[in-house]
């Protein structure tokens, strides 16, 4: 089991979906926790098992990531800075590359949620969500 340390370039991102909920609706898994780092800045606590990609990870969690495409490595919306743990995760192919270069700000640690593939292991993985409020797309 992983623990992964999620930090969001916009606070909002991280409560995206409590905003969105309805006083008289089911609650929605919520299986993150929050902190505050030196900074005053709020980062969430998140579990990811090994098979799972970050995104799925992320949904799980009840945390909201884009995935426009649905997952299957065709678009840049799920987009995310990998700081800590690359080494848990499986290896970059040319086609995320692709991707990857025509994503928002990319980075030498970006990578897409849909593809980082979590390996057989445990330890601790840190990644930044970048902006979603640009991002147009389904709400999911
Ligand atoms: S969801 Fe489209 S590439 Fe990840």
């Amino acid at each position: 089991m992983y623990t992964i340390k999620i930090n969001f370039e916009n606070p909002d991102d991280l409560h995206h979906h409590h905003d969105e909920e309805d006083d008289h609706h089911e609650e929605h898994e919520h299986n993150f926790e929050v902190a505050t780092d030196e900074q005053g800045k709020e980062y969430a606590i998140i579990k990811g098992q090994a098979d799972h990609s970050i995104l799925e990870s992320i949904i799980l969690s009840g945390l909201h990531l884009h995935h426009n495409c649905g997952a299957v490595c065709a678009c840049t919306t799920c987009h995310i800075y990998v700081h800590k743990g690359e080494d848990y995760i499986e290896e970059i192919s040319d086609r995320e590359e692709d991707y990857v270069d025509r994503a928002i700000n990319p980075r030498l640690e970006s990578r897409l949620g849909c593809q980082c593939i979590l390996l057989e292991g445990s330890g601790d993985i840190e990644i930044t969500i970048p902006d979603q409020s640009g991002i147009i797309g389904h709400e999911h």
